[in-house]
Order: C-alpha cells, then structure tokens, then sequence
C-alpha cells in the first residue's frame, strides 16, 4: 500500500473505553501495566496526542495511572470525555439496556450495575470533576453530552430539563477555560441538527459513531458544521463490529451494527456491502472513507477516534485510514447500488 492520504497524526484520537470494561485479548480483568501502557505508549510513539473516554467507561483512572507510569504530563495531552451517562446500581425495577453482546467478558466490579443518566448540573458537575482528578491534567479538551437520544428512547427526555442546565452549566465553566470544548457523543445523526437548532452558541464538536452506510448522513452533518462552525469527530469507523465482519454478514453470527444487535434488515444492508466489496475487506473500506472524510473536509471532520487493547491493531487502523485502497470499480458499484452517495469524492 502506498500513502496515498495525507491526515495528520493529530486527527487521530484514542478511545480509552475498553480500558475500563475489557475484556483485553487475552481474557481476565484490565491490568494498567499490562494492557494499558503498551496501548497508550502505543498511541503516543504514533503521535496520537488525543484521549476520548467517557463517565460510563470506567477507564479514565487507568489513562491517569499509565500515563503516570510512562513519565507522560497529563497537560501535554488532550482529554475529552462525556458526561450524563453513568453507571449506577440496579435497583428500584433499573433496567440494563446495553446489549449482552456489549457485556460480555466485563471484570466482576462491573456486574449487577446499569447505566443510568444524571442531567443535572450538580451531577454534571461531579462527573466532570471526577474525571479530571482520574486523567490528572488540569483542563478538559472536551466534554460530550452521552447519548441523549437513547435516554429518549429508553427512559423519555425532558429537553428543558434534561439539556438546557446541563449546557448552560457547561457553557459557564468553558467560560472558565477548566473546560476547552462543549460536545456530543451520540450514536443517532439526525440529533445533531435538533442540538444546534435548541442550543445556538453550544456545540464545538459532534461526535457521532460512524461507518460508511451513514455516509449520507453524516455529509449532511459536516455541510450543518460548515455553517453552524462547529467540528465533527467520528466516534469509531466500524459501527461497532459490523465493518470487520469477514464473512457474509447474512449468514454471519449476531454482530454489532451501531452498538446493537444487527437486525436482519442490517445484516441484508451490510450483505450487500460485503458483496459488491469482493476480495476488499469491509475494514478497509470504513478505514478509506473515514481517511477521505479527513482530507477532503479538513476544516470540518477533524477527529478520528479509534480504539481497540491490542497496539498491533492500532498501528494498523492508522495505517488503513492513511493507506487503504477500494478499486474503482468498487467505488462505482457502490455508488451505482445507492450504498455510498455519488457525490463523494473517492481519490
Ligand atoms: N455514543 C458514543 O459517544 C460512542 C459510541 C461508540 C463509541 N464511542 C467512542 O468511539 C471510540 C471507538 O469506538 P470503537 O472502538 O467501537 O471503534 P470502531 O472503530 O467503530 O470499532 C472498533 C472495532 O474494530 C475492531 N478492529 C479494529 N481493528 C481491527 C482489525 N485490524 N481487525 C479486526 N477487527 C478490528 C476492534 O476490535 P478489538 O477491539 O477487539 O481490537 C473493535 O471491535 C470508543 O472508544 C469511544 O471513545 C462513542
């Protein structure tokens, strides 16, 4: 493979989540000195300077102490985490509504919790605070509303009181400078527009979890960026594993299609992703068109998080955004099919 894409080291970003939950490859609980030190000394030798973690993950305190560990200041990286999003005990009837799939292999400290939302100022206050004393630096890059569209799905939204405090408390303490950047981590494309239009002046960065089958989408997202002046960050490329399937997701096991379950209307999409794709493996495609994303909308698409507790794989994601090659052909066939919009651009 030839470098073909030019995207700087910086538009990369690390996503620290697995860092609490695991399960690392070979099985059991994290272990910082183990897992964690090779992994983020893995992202630093790379020139990734960009750390993305969140209140539910559980895994800033292990960022904190392998950063610690390698003699690293805390200041010379950036931190972004999200905040709402908790976990919390299962009582009172509290409901898990992550997947089992998602659940699997996590360490026994995690069983029998839930995730939960606290939206008030004081909980997002608290959250905040934790996460900065765990990272151990003295400022936030950014901070993420988490998920707010599956609060509305799974436990109804109040958007007078579940956002509007929530970001006039964080707008108060971006005044500050404690917090740099007010943001989104969602897995739902068309919040983005309905943030902006409620919350005019808020939003310095949408991070939405993508992959190539919300191109559309997410081209819709980067023209309301251009005009609203915000930027946008991918959070991850392979909507969860759907992008590194390397059999027919048809007839595949379950997988994760945007961290749920693939429905069968999802695994026929993604079938004929597969197809037209051939001997082009469905992992570089999303690494292609996150890596074209960042060139062609260098203003705009300026974060790239990726993750994963194995460095070899890191190395090569980066790489794979950077290097990977889709044959004309395959562009044309994908475009042809309605599966990629014909507008974007492939060179
Ligand atoms: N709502 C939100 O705000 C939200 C939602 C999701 C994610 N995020 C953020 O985005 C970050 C990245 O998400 P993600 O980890 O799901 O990213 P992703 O890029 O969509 O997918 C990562 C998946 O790809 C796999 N993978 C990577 N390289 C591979 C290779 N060479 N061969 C086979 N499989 C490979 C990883 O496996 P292994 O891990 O087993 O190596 C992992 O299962 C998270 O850490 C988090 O910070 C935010």
């Amino acid at each position: 493979m030839a470098a073909i894409r030019e995207i700087p080291s910086n538009r990369f970003v690390f996503g620290c989540h697995r860092f609490g939950f695991g399960p690392p490859p070979d099985g059991g609980p994290v272990d910082v000195e183990r897992h964690v030190v090779p992994m983020v000394r893995t992202a630093l030798d790379l020139g990734i300077r960009s750390f993305d973690s969140a209140v539910l993950y559980r895994a800033t305190l292990q960022l904190g102490r392998a950063l610690e560990s390698l003699g690293v200041d805390p200041n010379t990286i950036q931190f972004q985490t999200k905040c709402l999003r908790y976990l919390g005990l299962k009582a009172g009837g509290a409901k898990e509504h992550q997947p089992d799939a998602l659940l699997q292999g996590i360490p026994r400290r995690y069983q029998g919790l839930t995730d939960k939302w606290d939206t008030s100022p004081e909980g997002v206050e608290q959250q905040i605070c934790r996460e900065r004393i765990e990272y151990g630096g003295d400022v936030l890059r950014g901070v993420a509303l988490h998920d707010p569209p599956d609060k509305e799905k799974q436990a109804g939204l109040d958007w007078a009181a579940d956002i509007t405090p929530a970001i006039a408390y964080l707008k108060s303490v971006r005044e500050t400078g404690l917090v740099q950047r007010i943001g989104l981590g969602i897995k739902e494309p068309a919040f983005v527009a309905r943030f902006v239009a409620a919350e005019p002046g808020a939003l310095d960065y949408a991070g939405v979890t993508f992959c190539p089958s919300i191109l559309r989408q997410m081209m819709d997202i980067i023209r309301l960026a251009r005009q609203h002046k915000f930027q946008v960050t991918l959070m991850g490329i392979n909507y969860g594993q759907a992008f590194t399937l390397r059999e027919d997701p048809a007839t595949a096991p379950p997988f994760l299609y945007n961290y749920e379950v693939a429905t069968e209307e999802e695994r026929a999409l993604m079938s004929r992703f597969y197809r037209i794709c051939g001997s082009t493996p469905l992992l570089h495609l999303a690494a292609a068109v996150a890596g074209l994303l960042a060139v062609h909308f260098p203003d705009e698409m300026t974060q790239i998080v990726t993750s994963t507790l194995t460095p070899s794989r890191l190395v090569e994601t980066v790489k794979l955004v950077r290097e990977a090659q889709v044959p004309a052909p395959v562009w044309s066939e994908l475009k042809e099919a309605g599966l990629i919009p014909r507008e974007f651009p492939v060179n």
